[in-house]
């Protein structure tokens, strides 16, 4: 294993910075915490909640929500926001009345994480008074939660899913009173943790309703530009708005927090492979310094894994490494038992290795944590609106990023961060923060919200970042080819709306819509829950060949939809069985998650009023409800223009597995994942795209092109290739 060599960085040793200007400061010693102590808290728990850095502020914050619309608060991760902040409101009456205080947090994990612990604070049970919703999992009570948390996703449906019914059934009778009746439908105190796109909405929400608090807690990096944000967004306040009661201006309230000194290390020279270089650290740390966990950033679930296979062949190696340290990864993903084993304390004698990507950045804290490695890399989307692709990358973080990740050295003590980047890297090239997630992100979903809150003008809604043009066009355009849109960019009676009220990509909910008047509404929600899972394979390293042969059990000649049909059923015969599952290289945890998917999917489709049915083998019906939804995503296949010539020879001018797509004439191949590979049809729809060597299409079926016209008459019309249906 090669050793690092390391120099300490001339950065100030206090690595959070202070934000200036728009920032209200409250003492601590103005807030009068202490005499209203002895009221709250929960008697075991009750002190670990006291030492937390926000309990000083408790009646500032308290009194800030009271008298402002929207409350800014900065702190460092780990200060107490998301899981005290709540409780405080509670305490403090704003759950009364049958009201919910709403919490987003970005990811599904951070989500369950707080509210088991706020549950455990609380002392009560999970999903009564405390509960949580991500999409697809809902562990709330209606007639008891008042502390929820829940993603941002998952709020956006709430906010328009009552009055989104009511909107449907009555379309024509409320008129332009439709707007009205949507906020007045929102009994809640939000609390934002992430400055997202919620943020903005609730702005706009919080016009119609003063009685609605907003408060947006971050860990230091944006508050001044969201401060400015509110503010400069009152100048669109028409004549129509609600005088508000509370102040417009957003408070900010910076609480200091109790973070050691973290000194940093970098690297003396680039290195060449990080996981190396990150697995050499670890030892290095475990070797030379004190007790004290330490905390890996990489940047997924491929090098996460690769680092613990090499810390665990050193562990082979040598007593010391084997029965010292605890090496754990940490993903979203990650089943909810090892989940666990983080937030677990670490045993007498034992050093524990958490290896995460961003997510234990800002969302989650670790107790114990000492030392810090900083890989300087993370996962992030981004979104190509030209290829309609929509990619993870790994990408360099920003500054903002690498001192997030420092200061989770500084908890328990003073700490150690070793950054496996050089010093001048840091300070020359890192960029000082990152790009705004809307500015890479796809936007259909995001679109089709926004409609139906009754946010028409989006090209002049007030983002905070806007989002690139030609990512809100492209949005707009598919929408409108689904028919989920009009001539005026509203949403569709009724399928604009039913297809807003599906919590999942619109061409899937298109294909469901479709599914019901073509009798196959049972088979197309199965094809619908697997499709928003990542794969139901187990993954193929080491056992390709056995998990090609297993595929070619079910596989289907029309293609992987009618494919996930076969393995479904086969599923369901064999008992759902664990057994059955290992034996077909499937991923029995993913083949349980789409059972319960699929129950929610048919939940919502009754609720919508379509009719479960199935086409009992009708394969046809179910490819051309298929279609309805994807038609966008069709492409042909390259033939050489020898065939033309040769005819009779087809096979040996045909092909080299290259299809053009329909509308934006891309090269696309098909992947290598997918039952028709090699197989190439004439014609396909797929998925999605995904690029690395080549672009892929994921998930392919075969169809008739006749098809594309008949679901899709304007789009194929209008592509500007004059007859690309052409055989
Ligand atoms: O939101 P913020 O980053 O300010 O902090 P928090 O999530 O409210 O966490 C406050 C404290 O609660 C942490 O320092 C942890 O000690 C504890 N906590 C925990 O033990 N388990 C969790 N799942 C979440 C928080
Ligand atoms: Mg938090």
């Amino acid at each position: 294993m090669p050793q690092q060599f390391w120099k300490p960085g001339t950065d100030k040793p206090r690595i959070l910075e202070d934000e200036e200007g728009g920032v209200v400061f409250f003492a601590p010693s103005l807030s009068s915490a202490s005499s209203s102590s002895s009221r709250f808290g929960y008697a075991s728990i009750g002190s670990q909640r006291q030492r937390l850095p926000v309990y000083k502020y408790r009646t500032a914050i308290l009194y800030l929500v009271e008298t402002h619309a929207t409350t800014i608060i900065v702190g460092e991760t780990g200060s107490g926001k998301t899981t005290q902040i709540p409780q405080y409101l509670k305490e403090a009456g704003w759950a009364d009345g049958g009201r919910v205080i709403a919490c987003t947090q970005p990811r599904r994990l951070a989500v369950q994480s707080v509210a088991s612990r706020v549950a455990e604070e609380m002392d009560v049970k999970l999903g009564e008074e405390v509960g949580y919703t991500i999409r697809f999992e809902d562990v709330t009570n209606p007639a008891a939660t008042m502390i929820k948390f829940l993603t941002d996703g998952v709020l956006l449906r709430e906010i328009m899913d009552d009055p989104l019914l009511t909107k449907y059934r009555y379309v024509d009778s409320f008129g332009s009173k439709n707007l009205e009746l949507i906020w007045k439908k929102l009994e809640m105190v939000l609390f934002c943790v992430f400055p997202g796109m919620v943020a903005d909405l609730l702005e706009h929400i919080q016009r119609r309703r003063p009685e609605l608090r907003l408060i947006i807690s971050s860990a230091t990096i944006e508050a001044k530009s969201m401060s400015d944000f509110f503010q400069t967004s009152k100048k669109h306040r028409g004549p129509e708005d609600h005088e508000f009661v509370p102040r417009k201006v957003p408070a900010v309230l910076s609480v200091e927090g109790r973070g050691f000194n973290v000194q940093i290390h970098y690297v003396v020279e680039p290195v060449s492979d990080y996981v190396q270089a990150t697995v050499s650290t670890v030892l290095s740390i475990h070797d030379q310094e004190p007790a004290g966990d330490i905390l890996v950033f990489l940047t997924g679930q491929d090098d996460i894994d690769a680092a613990i296979q090499l810390l665990a062949e050193e562990a082979h190696a040598s007593r010391k490494i084997s029965s010292g340290l605890i090496v754990l990864p940490l993903y979203s993903s990650l089943p909810r038992a090892e989940q666990d084993l983080v937030f677990s304390p670490t045993p007498r004698g034992k050093r524990k290795v958490v290896i995460s990507t961003n997510i234990a950045e800002t969302s989650l804290t670790l107790e114990g944590v000492v030392y810090v490695v900083d890989s300087g890399f993370s996962k992030q989307q981004f979104y190509n609106p030209i290829s309609d692709i929509e990619n993870l990358v790994v990408a360099p973080i920003s500054k903002a990023s690498a001192r997030q990740r420092a200061g989770r050295a500084g908890r328990v003590r003073p700490g150690k961060c070793y950054r496996l980047y050089t010093e001048e890297y840091f300070v020359n090239e890192m960029s000082s923060v990152g790009i705004p997630e809307m500015q890479r992100s796809k936007l259909v979903s995001c679109v089709i919200q926004l409609k139906a809150l009754g946010i028409d003008n989006i090209l002049g809604f007030d983002w905070p970042a806007s989002p690139p043009p030609e990512a809100m066009i492209r949005a707009l355009e598919v929408l409108y080819s689904l028919g989920v849109l009009d001539d005026d960019a509203k949403l569709t009676s009724p399928v604009g709306f039913q297809a807003a009220e599906i919590p999942l990509d619109p061409m899937i909910s298109k294909m469901i819509l479709s599914s019901n008047q073509l009798g196959c509404s049972e088979e197309i929600i199965t094809i619908a829950a697997i499709l928003s899972i990542q794969s139901i394979w187990v993954s193929g390293k080491g056992v390709q060949k056995e998990l090609d042969e297993a595929k070619l059990r079910f596989a289907a000649a029309e293609g992987d939809h009618v494919t996930f049909l076969n393995v479904y059923k086969g599923f369901l015969q064999s008992g759902k069985s664990s057994q059955w599952c290992h034996k077909n290289y499937m991923n029995y945890q993913a083949m349980k998650k789409v059972i319960e998917i699929r129950e929610q999917l048919r939940r919502t489709a009754l609720r919508l009023g379509i009719v479960l049915r199935s086409c009992e083998g009708d394969i046809l019906a179910v490819r051309k409800a298929v279609t309805a939804g994807f038609f966008a995503n069709a492409s042909r296949l390259e033939v050489s223009d020898l065939i033309f010539l040769f005819p009779a020879r087809l096979e040996a001018f045909s092909h080299n597995g290259m299809y053009k797509t329909v509308r934006g004439s891309q090269e696309v191949y098909i992947h290598p994942s997918s039952v028709l590979f090699r197989v190439n049809p004439k014609w396909v729809i797929y998925h999605s795209l995904v690029s690395t060597d080549r672009q892929y299409m994921r998930n392919a079926m075969t169809i008739d092109p006749s098809w594309l016209t008949e679901a899709a008459p304007h789009f194929f019309q209008n592509l500007r290739r004059p007859d690309p249906i052409a055989h």
